[in-house]
C-alpha cells in the first residue's frame, strides 16, 4: 500500500430498490464510521440497476451533501455483474488500494469497517465477514428454510472445494485488495457468476491464486425494509460452478483418494491375474502359498502405482525429480503402506473379531480402512513423504 498518501478503499454497495436502506446506510457510513477511520480515504460508489423505487435519485440527492460518493447506473443483470462492473470502474476511477463490497440493506454492520481494513493492512489479501465463526451470527428469526439453505450451501462449498477453513462462503460482506481483483478479474467476468454464485467464486478463486484469507466476525442482521432479491437461479448456477470447479481443479485429498481407489483396482485384477498365471506355470504349488505369492505382487505393484501417480498428480506441485529425492521417499513409502495397509488393520482386525466375534470381520476391514488408514496416509504422504518445502 501506498506509504506516503493515505490509501483509498472504495465501498461498493450494489441496489436494486434499496431507496429507503440507502437513505440511512450512506449517512452512517459517512458521518459515524468513516470519520474514525483516520488513516484511509474513502470513496462509495453505489452500483444501481435503475431500480424503479427511484434509487439512484435518492443517491443523487445525497450526493449534494456527499462528495465521495459516486453512483454508477445500467441494466440488471444481478448481484455479482453489479459487483464486477462496480470493481472494475471503481478501480480505474480512483486507483484504490481495498475495494470493500456489501450490502445496501443495512444487514451488514457499518461498524465492521475498521477491523476489516485492520486485517487487510495485517496481511490479508481477502477478509470475509463470516457469520459462522465465534461472535458471528445468523438472524435467529430467518425461516428454517432460509437457515437450511444457508448451511447447506457452506457445507456443500467446503466439501466440494475440500476447504473447511473458510465456513462462510456465501457471505456478501468482504474486502479485497485491488491487486487481488486484477488478478482473478478475468476468471469471474463469466455468466455464472452475475448472481450470487460470485460469492463463492470470487473467495474459492482468491484461495487458488494463494491469496491469504482473514476473518471478521459478523452478526447477520434481516433487512426490515424491502424484500431479498436471492432466488433459485443462485443454487442451480452454484452448484454448477461448484461441479466444474471440482473437475477442473481437484482439490488434493480427492486426487489422493481417486489414486487410492485406483491402487486398489491394480490389486484387485492383479490378484486375479497373477493367482492364474503362477497356477498355470507351477500347478504343483498350494492355493494358499500360490494366492499369498500373487497377492504381494498384486499389492507391491498397487504401492508403485500409487507412488507414481501420487508424485506425477496428488503431489504434482512437490513432485520429487532427482533419484536421490525418490529412492528415500519411495522406501518410507513401502514402509508406511505396510504399517498403515497391512500390519495395523490385521491387527486390529484379529483384536476386533476376538472381541466381538467373526461376524464383524469385514465390517471391521472397512472401518478400520476408512477411519485410520485413509486419513493416516493422507497425513503421512503430507507431512513426510511429499512435504511442503514452504
Ligand atoms: N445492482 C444490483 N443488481 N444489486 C442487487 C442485485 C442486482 O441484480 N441483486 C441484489 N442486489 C443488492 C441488493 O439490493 C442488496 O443491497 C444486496 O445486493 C444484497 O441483496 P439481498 O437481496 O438483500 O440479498 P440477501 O439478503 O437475500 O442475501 C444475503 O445473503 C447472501 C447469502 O449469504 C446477502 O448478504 C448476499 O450478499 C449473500 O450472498
Ligand atoms: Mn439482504
Amino acid at each position: 500500500m501506498n506509504q506516503t498518501t493515505k490509501p483509498t478503499a472504495v465501498i461498493i454497495l450494489p441496489t436494486y430498490n434499496e431507496k429507503n436502506n440507502i437513505k440511512k446506510l450512506i449517512p452512517a457510513l459517512f458521518d459515524k464510521v468513516l470519520p474514525k477511520v483516520k488513516n484511509w480515504r474513502f470513496k462509495i460508489l453505489v452500483v444501481d440497476d435503475n431500480s424503479p423505487d427511484g434509487t439512484a435519485d435518492q443517491v443523487r440527492k445525497l450526493q449534494a451533501k456527499y462528495q465521495n460518493l459516486d453512483l454508477l447506473t445500467g441494466q440488471k443483470q444481478g448481484l455479482g455483474k453489479a459487483y464486477h462492473k462496480g470493481m472494475d470502474w471503481a478501480v480505474k476511477t480512483y486507483q484504490p488500494d481495498v475495494l470493500i463490497q456489501m450490502d445496501a440493506d443495512l444487514s451488514h454492520d457499518p461498524a465492521l469497517i475498521p477491523q476489516i481494513l485492520d486485517k487487510l493492512e495485517n496481511g490479508c489479501d481477502v477478509v470475509i465477514g463470516n457469520r459462522y465463526i465465534k461472535g458471528g451470527a445468523i438472524p435467529a428469526d430467518w425461516s428454517l428454510k432460509r437457515k437450511f439453505l444457508s448451511f447447506c450451501g457452506n457445507f456443500v462449498a467446503s466439501l466440494m472445494l475440500f476447504n473447511w477453513s473458510v465456513r462462510d462462503w456465501t457471505s456478501g460482506y468482504k474486502a479485497i485488495k485491488t491487486a487481488v481483483f486484477q488478478d482473478i478479474k478475468d476468471e469471474m467476468n463469466k455468466k455464472r457468476f452475475n448472481g450470487y454464485t460470485w460469492q463463492i467464486a470470487l473467495v474459492n478463486k482468491a484461495i487458488q491464486h494463494n491469496y491469504k484469507i482473514g476473518f471478521v466476525p459478523l452478526k447477520f442482521t434481516d433487512r426490515r425494509i424491502g424484500q431479498s432479491k436471492l432466488g433459485s437461479e443462485y443454487i442451480f448456477n452454484t452448484l454448477f460452478y461448484l461441479i466444474i470447479d471440482v473437475v477442473k481443479n481437484p482439490p488434493r485429498f480427492y486426487r489422493f483418494a481417486l489414486i487410492g481407489f485406483f491402487g486398489f483396482l491394480v490389486n484387485f485384477f492383479g490378484l486375479a491375474f497373477f493367482s492364474q498365471l503362477i497356477k498355470a506355470n507351477w500347478a504343483d504349488l498350494s492355493v494358499g502359498v500360490r494366492n499369498t505369492i500373487a497377492n504381494s505382487i498384486a499389492a507391491e505393484l498397487s504401492i508403485i502405482s500409487n507412488f507414481i501417480l501420487n508424485n506425477l498428480w496428488t503431489f504434482g506441485d512437490r513432485k520429487l525429480i532427482a533419484a536421490k529425492d525418490i529412492i528415500p521417499q519411495f522406501v518410507k513409502f513401502n514402509l508406511s503402506s505396510f504399517a498403515t495397509g497391512i500390519l495395523i488393520p490385521s491387527l486390529v482386525i484379529g483384536l476386533g473379531t476376538s472381541i466381538f466375534g467373526d461376524q464383524y470381520r469385514q465390517l471391521i476391514l472397512v472401518l478400520v480402512i476408512v477411519v485410520f488408514t485413509v486419513p493416516a496416509n493422507y497425513f503421512i504422504y503430507n507431512k513426510f513423504i511429499w512435504k511442503d518445502k514452504k
